[in-house]
Formats: structure tokens, sequence, C-alpha cells
């Protein structure tokens, strides 16, 4: 059983918790995620590893509740355990002196690009950070972000803070201006994709981190399998950060819509359990 030490609301669809996970968090490195499941019914979901601290013992997670289980997740308080917490899983990020690295996070992605900004910086490269996300309320980490950054720009889709626009409105501007080594993206898959679109056109070399479908995080279960240079890779051992450049994103586009029937008929079920027990209270 894993505790919940600390639960804390970032936004309102978006929620915080440190795990008193210490063999996880003794191993993690950035890019690394881990499984969970909460109770023996319920089902693995993959979360990255926002951040971890081997000596207390501790890992972060942060999860948008998209679906039944993050929402149940979100419903947790500190003090609450989890039944499992596997982890820490895949492969790290390769932390060496790249030079100037700029680290690009949408949404609930901004988690995990930030121990990838500062295991970056921690190696010596000189880090600018553009994070976004749909309006102010769904911002979250900025000052976070700031002190992993020699330069940090925000953005906002309907410019409600920051600067209104994409994040690869920024990038593009970034990339004309100046010398990029290297570009690690991490948020939607469509923003992914359009990043790496970019960085193409502009020749950096660019990382992404994938999020399609996992299950048994193993390589055993085949069922986050993409294609990567034509090959197939499992996202759970061979990633999850991979060439942007050599990443088929429609494919993994698709593949993500596979069980929206499903997933939405296991929400209604759980909205209507839910508001049945919430009224049986209220009598
Ligand atoms: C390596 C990796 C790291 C991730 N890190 C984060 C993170 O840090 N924060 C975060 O909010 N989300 C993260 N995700 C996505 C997260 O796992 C899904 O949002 C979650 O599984 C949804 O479960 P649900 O039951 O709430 O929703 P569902 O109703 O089951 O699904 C809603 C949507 O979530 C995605 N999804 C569903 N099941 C899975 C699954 N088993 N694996 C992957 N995606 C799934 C699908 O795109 C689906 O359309 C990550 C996914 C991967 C593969
Ligand atoms: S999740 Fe089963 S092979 Fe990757």
């Amino acid at each position: 059983m894993f505790k919940i030490l600390k639960k804390q609301v970032l936004t309102p669809e978006i929620k915080l918790m440190v795990i008193d996970a210490p063999r996880v968090a003794r191993k993690a490195k950035a890019g690394q995620f881990v499984i969970l499941r909460i109770n023996d019914q319920g089902e693995r979901i993959p979360l990255t590893i926002a951040d971890f601290d081997p000596e207390k013992g501790t890992v972060t997670i942060i999860f948008q509740e998209v679906g039944k289980t993050t929402m149940m997740l979100g419903e947790m308080e500190a003090g609450d355990t989890i039944l499992d917490f596997v982890g820490p899983l895949g492969k790290e990020m390769e932390e060496k002196n790249f030079g100037h690295v700029v680290c690009v996070g949408g949404g609930v992605g901004i988690a995990p690009t930030f121990p990838k900004a500062r295991a970056l910086k921690e190696a010596g490269n000189r880090v600018t950070s553009i994070i976004g996300a749909r309006t102010a309320s769904m911002l979250f980490w900025e000052d976070k972000m700031r002190e992993v950054s020699d330069k940090l720009y925000v953005t906002t889709d309907d410019g409600s803070y920051g600067e209104k626009g994409f994040v690869t409105t920024v990038l593009e501007r970034v990339l004309e201006q100046e010398k990029v080594d290297l570009v690690i993206a991490v948020g939607p898959v469509m923003m992914m994709k359009m990043t790496s679109l970019l960085t193409k056109k502009h020749g950096v070399p660019t990382l992404v981190s994938l999020n399609p479908i996992m299950v048994d995080g193993t390589g055993m279960c085949g069922c986050c399998r993409v294609s990567v240079n034509g090959q197939c890779k499992f996202t759970c051992v061979d990633g999850p950060i991979f060439d942007g450049h050599a990443v088929d994103f429609d494919e993994l586009l698709s593949r993500q819509r596979i069980y929206l029937e499903e997933e939405k008929r296991a929400l209604e079920k759980y909205l209507a359990t839910r508001a049945k027990e919430e009224a049986h209270y209220a009598e």
C-alpha cells in the first residue's frame, strides 16, 4: 500500500499528489513513469514522475481528470492509500550538455517537462522553456519552471495570461532568432506533432514523450506500440521518449481513440453510481 502524503488542487481538473514510495523515489530519473492501481478492481494507469525526492522517499504525480480512474484518484485525499504503485518504468532521458535546449510543455505536459528541464540545467545546458495552457486557470508550476530555466515564456490559447497563442507560436520565434541544439516537447499528441513538424523545418533534433494506451508496462501486451522510423516500438520499454521526427503521430492519434466508446461508458456508469450515492447520503 502506498500512502498519499499530500494532495494539492492545481487547477479545477489537474491535481498533484505526493506519494510515499521510497523504492521508486530512490531509482527515479527524469523521463520515467509509474503505473498505479487504486484498488483490486481498478485499471492500471500510467503517470509520469513529475518530481521525486530520494531522501524523503517521495514521488510526485500530477494528473488531469479525463475519465473514470483519474476522476476516482482525484477524489482521494491525503492519508488514503493506493494499492499498487509500480516504477520507475521506461527509459530515462539522456542527461548531458547539448548546449541550448528548449523545453516545451503543454497542458498537463508541463509536469513531466519540469524534471527534464531541471536535469538538463544541472547538466550545464542553457535552458529556455515554453509552457502553455488553454486558459490562465489551467496553468500551473510557472514558478518551478522559472527556477530551472534561463528564460521562460508562457502562453495561453485565449490570451488570458502570458502571450496569446500556442507554444509553437513562441517556439517558431525562438528558432528564428537563436541557435537551438535540442527541443524537448511534452503535451497533447497534436502539440508534439506540430512541434516536431516545426523543428524538422529548422533542422533541430527533437525529443517527445509519448502517451499511448498502456496496460502491462512490461513490453508483453503490445498495447503501447508506436511506429518510429517505420519500426514497431513499445513505448513502455523502448520509450516513452522518442525522436519526434521519426514518430508516426497520425497512427498514434488514431490508436489513442480505439477505446473511446468503452471509456465513455465506464465514465457514465461511474458518474451515475456516484450521483446515486450522493443522493442516498443527502436523504
Ligand atoms: C507514459 C505515460 C505517461 C503519462 N503521464 C501522465 C501524466 O503525468 N499526467 C496525466 O494526467 N496523464 C498522463 N498520462 C495519461 C494517463 O495515463 C491517462 O489520462 C489515464 O490513463 C486516463 O485514465 P481514465 O480512466 O481516467 O480515463 P479513460 O476514460 O480510460 O481514458 C481517457 C483517455 O485517456 C487515455 N488513456 C486511457 N487509458 C489509458 C492507459 N491505460 N494508458 C494511457 N492512456 C490512457 C486515452 O487517450 C483516453 O482516450 C500518461 C500516459 C502515458 C502512457
Ligand atoms: S504497455 Fe504493454 S507492451 Fe507496453
